[in-house]
Parts: C-alpha cells; sequence; structure tokens
C-alpha cells in the first residue's frame, strides 16, 4: 500500500416500500425480515475517506462539523475500523462526509451515509470487493445502507448469517417512472434513533403477527413493480408504513415519531385520491413523508402541495446505488 490514497463515493438514500424492522443478530444487524426498497436520486451523501501513514489520529468531518464524539461519529470510527481489519490497515483516517439533506430527521441518513463510507474506505484501503462484499460491510455499519449499494430497484434477501444478509438488485432505475417526492415535516434530529426503537419491538406483543406475514408481502410488492401494477403497489406500500408506525406505537414504551403536520399530509393525499390523482405516501421512522406517484402525475402533485404550502420537498427519481467519483471533497 502507497503511503495515503484517497476515495470519494456518493451513495444514495432508500425508502422503503416494505421495511426492515427488527433484528434477529443485533451485532451483525441481521433483520427479523427480507425488504424492498428504492434508492432516490436526490437525496444522498458524498464522503471521502483517505488513510494515510502521515495521520496521527483518526479526523472525521461530518457536514462541515469535526467531531469525533457523537453518537454518529463513534459508529463511523467502529464501521473504519471493521475495513482496517479486513485490510490489514494500520493507517489512521480522514473521513469529509457530507449530506445534501437534513440528517438523522427519517430522510435515511444513516443509509446512505454508510453506503458513501463503506465504498469510500474499501477504495482508499486498497481492497478490491464484489457489490455483494460491500452491501454486506455496509450492512454492518447501518442496516438499511447495504440497499444503498446496488442499483435501483433493491431487495435486502431475507437471509441468516453475515454472509446471507445482503441486498441486490431486482430492476435498474429507469425500469419504472415513479416519482418520489419527500416532504419535509420537519428538520429537527428525532429522539429515538432506529436502532434504540428496533430494540423497544423485542416485547411488542403484535411482532409475531407482522413477522408472520412479511415473506408474502415481499413477494407481492415484487410482482406489483415488475407488473408496474400501481394502484396494487400503492395500497400495499402505504398500508405497511402505517404497520411500521401502528409498531413503533404498540412498543413498550410507545414512540410516537408523528407531527400533527405528518398526519395532516396523510390526509391530504387520501383527499388527492378521492379526487382522482392516484398518489400514496410512505415514511420511516420519523415524521417525514414520502409521496410516490406515477412520473405523469408529479406536476400535479406538486400543484397540489404548493397550493397546501407544502413547499420543504425534495423530488426524486428512482436512482443508482453508490459509486465511485473522481471529485474528492478536499
Ligand atoms: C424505518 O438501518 O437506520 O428506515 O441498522 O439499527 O442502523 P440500524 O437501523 P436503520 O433502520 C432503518 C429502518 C427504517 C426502515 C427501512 O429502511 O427499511
Amino acid at each position: 500500500m502507497k503511503n495515503s490514497i484517497k476515495a470519494t463515493a456518493i451513495a444514495p438514500s432508500n425508502i422503503a416500500f416494505i421495511k426492515y424492522w427488527g433484528k434477529k443478530d443485533e451485532k451483525l444487524r441481521i433483520p427479523t425480515n427480507g425488504s424492498v426498497s428504492v434508492n432516490l436520486s436526490n437525496l444522498f451523501t458524498t464522503t471521502t475517506v483517505e488513510f494515510s501513514k502521515k495521520f496521527e489520529d483518526d479526523l472525521i468531518i461530518y457536514n462541515k462539523i469535526q467531531n469525533n464524539r457523537g453518537r454518529s461519529e463513534k459508529k463511523i470510527l467502529t464501521h473504519l475500523d471493521r475495513m482496517r481489519n479486513l485490510a490489514h490497515l494500520k493507517y489512521k483516517a480522514k473521513v469529509i462526509t457530507q449530506t445534501n439533506f437534513p440528517t438523522a430527521s427519517g430522510l435515511a441518513s444513516s443509509a446512505s451515509g454508510f453506503a458513501a463510507l463503506t465504498l469510500a474506505a474499501v477504495s482508499a484501503s486498497g481492497l478490491k470487493l464484489s457489490e455483494k462484499e460491500l452491501s454486506i460491510l455496509a450492512r454492518e455499519g447501518s442496516g438499511s445502507a447495504c440497499r444503498s449499494i446496488p442499483d435501483g430497484f433493491v431487495e435486502w434477501l431475507d437471509g441468516n448469517t453475515n454472509n446471507d444478509s445482503y441486498a441486490v438488485s431486482i430492476f435498474p432505475p429507469n425500469y419504472w417512472n415513479l416519482s418520489i417526492i419527500t416532504v419535509i415535516i420537519t428538520k429537527e434530529q428525532k429522539e429515538i434513533s432506529s436502532t434504540l426503537g428496533q430494540q423497544l419491538l423485542i416485547s411488542n406483543p403484535f411482532l409475531p403477527v407482522r413477522l408472520s406475514r412479511m415473506k408474502e408481502k415481499n413477494k407481492k410488492v415484487k410482482k406489483y413493480i415488475e407488473k408496474k401494477q400501481f394502484t396494487k403497489f400503492g395500497e400495499l406500500l402505504e398500508s405497511e408504513a402505517l404497520e411500521l408506525h401502528a409498531m413503533t406505537l404498540t412498543s413498550i414504551p410507545p414512540i410516537i415519531y408523528w407531527q400533527p403536520d405528518t398526519v395532516r399530509v396523510m390526509k391530504l393525499v387520501k383527499s388527492w385520491r378521492n379526487e382522482g390523482l392516484e398518489v400514496y405516501f410512505t415514511m420511516d421512522a420519523g415524521p417525514n413523508l414520502f409521496l410516490i406517484s406515477e412520473e405523469k402525475n408529479e406536476k400535479k402533485l406538486i400543484k397540489k402541495l404548493k397550493e397546501n404550502n407544502i413547499t420543504d420537498i425534495v423530488v426524486n427519481k428512482p436512482s443508482v446505488g453508490a459509486r465511485l467519483v473522481d471529485k474528492h471533497l478536499y
């Protein structure tokens, strides 16, 4: 290995149609069920990693702030060590990471963040890994990050071990012209992280019912995407989002991720559907929403949002997964 190598990766955030919520192996982040998602073109993280003999300590600059002690930074350091161990590398690292959206507000910043970090650090450490190996590594950083490695519409396979729990592309980004509009209700950091929220699920009495239905749900969503059956697809992903929140609401103690405006938008979506505009919502573990329509309805939907003073939005298309770029952040 040379005295120093720098690499930069961009990774998209992703939104799950069928959710990952609960782990059967906490340490390895093996989920209780498979999940299906799509990568988002306009919510992404760019990360530059450099390993060098000349660095005396690890340095992390996260959205322009230098900090080695926060919750996210500790997770980043642990993840860097995973890659250093794999590459038998002793060098310290400089990591500059930049998201183009508010972090920890239910916009899956950890998914894009850990996917970008994995690809950049693997490349900077000189390792040559397959997409499957990258997805496995990203999963260990943050579960949903494994789905931000492959392109387009993605399935996180329902595996049981470190080696068979990873994500694969099931359809390329241009397979289906969907529009996915993020509605940002609040930019504040959420109080309860996804990791902690999932731990509270263990004693949830409804968990066995949910788990007994997951295989069927994943099968259905893949069929609806394949056949581009938008109505069935939308109904399924909306009820799945509500079920995720039914689980958080019935966890012990309960978690209420919604804000009053979250419910307002949910009700608006339903009323627009009644007027003939076909749009459905989904959410992650946070107050923000993702409105999904076919691209042909995007303009109408944006107009509706404006008429209702909902202006903090990000319009996405299905996107490619994590990739290396030549332009470094420093
Ligand atoms: C609600 O991947 O953030 O967004 O593995 O503990 O880091 P950890 O959790 P994380 O959980 C995401 C949960 C979700 C649903 C999903 O993306 O499938």
